[in-house]
């Protein structure tokens, strides 16, 4: 980390040098390909606006940052670095997409797949056993489930994959608890504006860092150059949009725990949640994720996401506008997910107008 805090770092971190007469922004380069001759030849190898993204986002985790066209690319990419028949401890909440295709790899053999609860330590460190890798998510989506990243390293060999995308570099930093690589779905709070698809995976081991790259240029997942400059963008400002967000989500989490159509809050930041002594010891706050249960089943739930007005019915996450939506809508959502759980992804809109339109929806149940 160069000697600026991170919330300074994020403001100006990946910027052309200063030199007079350079933009101060990374400009949108459209360019499958270059004069050859120097570095970059050609677009799915790198771009100057890969290369300032990943200079931008390295010391926030405090590795050498890859970026991918989605976070699915990333975590297909990392998969990918596997040996055939690579046996995955995972979180049975693993992220819907990243856990479909750990079971489609399963199914074909291509790798063998345990799935842990991902907050019962000693589970996952039995589990990984002879173990090539443990995929873990947390909090988790859409759970919030927080697992104990220190202890399971301490506990398990393997390569340790932390998906941080609810985090984010500002909540936790996987690779200083001992995690392998570390991923983001920049799509969410990085970018923050719901206006791009990008991953981001984070590594202090430069030999696994090439061969991430390399896996980037094989499989073809690089990020276009709009979405380089648009997530850069969003970067600038993640300080200042994740504290609103996670102030709001706090004040929301403790209303909607007294509030009579609301069976359950999850959120570790509320003091009787299971996570919330993890995160005190590991996160530096709980986030801007939570997830209720409201009374009236799958139906009640459905009914209050269709019925706000400020709050946007929308998959998704992170970005400046608040989202909610029913996870269990999807139909590869885990079916252990509850029919009647509502995610809520906290914007940066005032917390009483968001508070008096959750409200008003409650009260259809
Ligand atoms: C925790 C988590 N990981 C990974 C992903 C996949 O990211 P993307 O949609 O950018 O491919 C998501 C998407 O919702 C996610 O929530």
């Amino acid at each position: 980390m160069p000697k600026w805090s991170m919330e300074s770092w994020l403001v100006h971190g990946g910027r052309p040098p200063v030199e007079p007469g350079q933009p101060i922004n990374q400009p949108i380069e459209p360019a499958s390909t270059y004069y050859a001759g120097a570095e970059p030849e050609y677009a799915r190898d790198g771009t100057h606006g890969m290369q300032a993204l990943e200079e931008a986002m390295g010391p926030l985790e405090g590795g050498e940052a890859v970026a991918f066209a989605s976070g699915m690319a990333a975590a297909g990419a990392i998969i990918d670095l596997l040996p055939m028949g690579a046996v995955v401890v995972a979180a049975r909440f693993t992220y819907t997409g990243v856990s479909v295709r750990l079971r489609e790899l399963n199914d074909i053999g291509r790798i063998a797949l345990r799935l842990v609860d991902i907050a019962d330590t000693e589970a996952v460190i039995a589990a990984a056993a002879g173990a090539d890798a443990i995929w873990v998510e947390s909090p988790t989506n859409p759970m919030l489930e927080i697992a104990d990243i220190p202890a399971i390293r301490a506990g398990a060999s393997g390569l340790l994959v932390v998906d941080s995308t609810f985090a984010t570099p500002l909540g936790q930093r996987p690779l200083e608890m001992g995690a392998d690589v570390v991923l983001h779905s920049a799509t969410k709070s990085i970018g923050g504006h719901s206006d791009g698809l990008m991953g981001i995976a984070v590594t202090a081991d430069a030999d696994r860092a090439a061969a991430l790259r390399f896996r980037r240029t094989i499989l073809g997942g690089a990020p276009g150059a709009l979405e380089c400059y648009l997530i850069l963008r969003g970067l600038r400002t993640l300080s200042v949009r994740y504290d609103r967000s996670q102030a709001s989500a706090l004040v929301l989490a403790e209303r909607l725990g007294e509030h009579a159509a609301v069976e359950r809050v999850r959120y570790p930041g509320l003091k009787d949640d299971p996570g919330y002594e993890r995160m005190r010891r590991l996160m530096s706050g709980p986030g801007t994720m939570l997830s209720i249960e409201v009374a009236g089943g799958a139906e009640g739930a459905e009914r209050v996401a269709r019925s706000t007005d400020l709050w946007v019915h929308a998959t998704s996450l992170g970005g400046v506008e608040s989202l909610i939506e029913r996870r269990r809508r999807w139909p590869l959502e885990s079916a252990e997910v509850p029919e009647n759980l509502l995610r809520l992804s906290v914007g940066i809109e005032s917390v009483e107008d968001l508070w008096q339109d959750l409200a008003a929806a409650l009260a259809n149940v």
